[in-house]
């Protein structure tokens, strides 16, 4: 069963009056609050609801979900549950009363001698590798196990591919079915196993739930090697985040609960009295943030615009209990502070834009670091006057920046770091086309002062960040800046769509970036800050102008946004264009564990 918020309940803490000490809202409260309607008599149907309405019985009620009406922009976003399987520390008895088994094993170690000329596939492959509890599972069962490697060959490789599944070896035991299959773990490790094998793991466990269809409890044997808490923690991240399903926008049939009727999986990890609960609840944390980054990635601009993000933060807020509160500038506020390139990009839009402030703060303890988050929040980009003529319907996913901090923001809430404040800003907008949108070769001017030509509506991110982190780095005096943004297509020419681009001059900065973006498993790839191309952005008439020439144009906009940033602050442009979408999948959650992680390390 789906659980939905109360709207009812949110609105009614929303309203100023009942403002918990978790949240205050400012004098935004007239471009957010007002445009909260009346909670509808009922939401949402369940899965499984009731059936198809007729057109004569069709009502408020059974209308399966509601997006706006005709003059008014939605005002809140649903979010997806948690899944409904939960991951258990298991112990040798845990495989009695699963029906499914899945059964750990390394790939034998290579021969040392093996000729480097010979190809991968014709190598002999060892024999497979079976310890402790899988041997003995191996001999009670007939030599099973054995017997599924063979079959499975060359694919299953014996283990070899981390993550790699054979079929299921199906038996009776007790007068109950069960199913075996062989989950490989990669080459035997000589080092503690890395982070990313952890997760390549975690799902597989997650598709092997899902795709064996009428179990209900699993059980996993793994070998000591996985005795350790953060390999566990990531383990348990790419499960649950692998359980995600958007089904906000589904009815019916067509709602796709993965793992529909797993109960547990329990994980029995050998010579192994450790309790790894939290580590699994870590794990569960980060994915919730990842979660909400899909969520915001996924959700349609007729769901998703300025204001139904600003409530969802405000959400974010309410829900962490008193760990995270949430500001709203509103357009007055953010016109007082003369940020005219952001407010430049919004006029073309309906719906006003919000700029949203999360701010983090741990209960107790010293703060030994106060950080910037920035995230680029275009709910749209139809590139304004200078409309696209390429991949507008994919222009959704251009609050991935936002939706990496927000994620990041719900991942810290539950993981409480300690001695770190954080600041996670969007100035959030669309950017479409009206009679009062920008034009190209318009002058505006930013909160610092700079006066900027706007010789393409379409390098319009640039511009809504410009303002955001003259605020990030004058108004909230953060330390340390990073800032992510689906920025330009030029990035993804370079990097493609799973590595993301890192701009800084900050080597400290760069070096602790790279080593976050190993352990999270969001690619990353340090891009130079070429000082001899700032030229481009020379303007006949205003201080800087927004666009480059058509080479390096991911270098462009990096040295653009440093325009805006203190010289010697340390500040981190990361470019996500790529790996926020995947052309099978949509949102990936990119940038939420990367960013999650940073925060959780500048408090160290
Ligand atoms: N949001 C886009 C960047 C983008 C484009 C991401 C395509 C992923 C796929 C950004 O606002 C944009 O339009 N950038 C322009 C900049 C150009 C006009 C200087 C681009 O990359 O084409
Ligand atoms: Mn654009
Ligand atoms: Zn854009």
């Amino acid at each position: 069963m789906r659980t939905y918020f109360p709207r009812a309940l949110l609105l009614s803490i929303l309203r100023p009056s009942s403002c918990a000490s978790a949240f205050s809202l400012t004098t935004s409260k007239s471009s957010v609050a007002t445009s909260v309607s009346p909670a509808p008599s009922l939401l949402r149907l369940s899965r499984g609801g009731a059936s198809a309405p007729s057109s004569t019985t069709l009502n408020m009620a059974e209308r399966p979900f509601q997006t706006w009406t005709f003059d008014k922009a939605c005002d809140s976003m649903d979010w997806n549950p948690d899944s409904h399987v939960k991951l258990i520390v298991g112990n040798d008895n845990s495989s009695e009363d699963a029906d499914l088994i899945l059964v750990g094993v390394f790939a034998p170690p290579k021969e040392e001698d093996a000729d480097e000329e010979e190809g991968e596939e014709e190598k002999e492959l060892g024999p497979l590798l079976l310890e402790g509890k899988a041997m003995e599972l191996d001999e009670r069962l007939g030599g099973l196990l054995k017997e599924l490697a063979v079959e499975n060959g060359k694919e299953f490789k014996n283990g070899g591919e981390a993550g790699g599944v054979t079929t299921a070896g199906r038996v009776v035991d007790g007068g109950k079915a069960k199913r075996y299959i062989l989950l490989g773990l990669g080459p035997q490790p000589k080092d503690p196993i890395d982070p990313v094998t952890a997760m390549k793991i975690g799902s597989a466990l997650a598709s092997s739930i899902h795709s064996h269809k009428s179990i209900t409890k699993a059980s996993v044997i793994l070998p000591s090697q996985f005795a350790d808490d953060s390999i566990i923690q990531n383990l348990s991240t790419a499960f649950h985040s692998g359980l995600y399903s958007d089904n906000r926008y589904r009815t019916g049939k067509k709602v796709e609960v993965l793992a529909e009727k797993v109960e547990t999986v329990s994980l029995s990890i050998a010579n192994s009295g450790g309790d790894y609960t939290s580590a699994i609840q870590s794990g569960l944390n980060l994915a919730r943030g990842v979660s909400m980054t899909k969520d915001i990635v996924n959700a349609p601009h007729n769901i998703l615009n300025s204001i139904s993000l600003a409530n969802t933060a405000k959400r974010l807020a309410i829900e962490s209990h008193g760990c995270i509160t949430c500001e709203i500038l509103g357009k007055d506020e953010c016109e007082a502070r003369g940020m005219g390139a952001y407010l430049g990009v919004a006029r073309g839009s309906e719906t006003e834009p919000q700029l949203i402030h999360l701010t983090y703060k741990p209960k107790s303890g010293e703060i030994k670091k106060k950080v910037g988050i920035v995230g680029k929040g275009l709910l749209f980009d139809t590139g304004g006057y200078n409309i696209k003529t390429a991949m507008m319907e994919l222009m959704k996913f251009d609050c991935g920046g936002a939706a990496a901090v927000f994620g990041a923001a719900r991942a810290v809430s539950h993981l409480k770091p300690e001695g770190v404040e954080a600041h996670f800003v969007v100035a959030a907008c669309s950017n479409m086309i009206n009679s009062k949108a920008v034009v190209p070769s318009d002058v505006l001017t930013a909160s610092n002062g700079k006066t900027i030509e706007v010789l393409n509506t379409d390098a319009e991110g640039r511009l809504t960040l410009a303002d955001a982190l003259v605020y990030t780095d004058k108004e909230l005096g953060c330390e340390s800046i990073i800032e992510l943004s689906t920025l330009t297509g030029a990035c993804m020419i370079s990097l493609g769509t799973k590595i993301c681009g890192v701009w800084t001059e900050n080597d400290d900065l760069a070096k602790s970036l790279e080593e976050v973006s190993k352990v999270t498993g969001d690619k990353s790839w340090r891009m130079p800050m070429a000082q001899e191309y700032k030229e481009q952005l020379k303007s006949k008439i205003a201080d800087i102008t927004n666009l480059g020439d058509r080479y390096g144009g991911a270098i462009t906009a990096a040295l653009f946004l440093q325009e805006f940033v203190s010289k010697k602050k340390p500040f981190a442009h990361i470019d996500i264009a790529g790996p926020v979408w995947d052309t099978k999948s949509g949102a990936t959650g990119f940038g939420a564990k990367m960013v999650a992680e940073w925060i959780r390390r500048q408090g160290e």
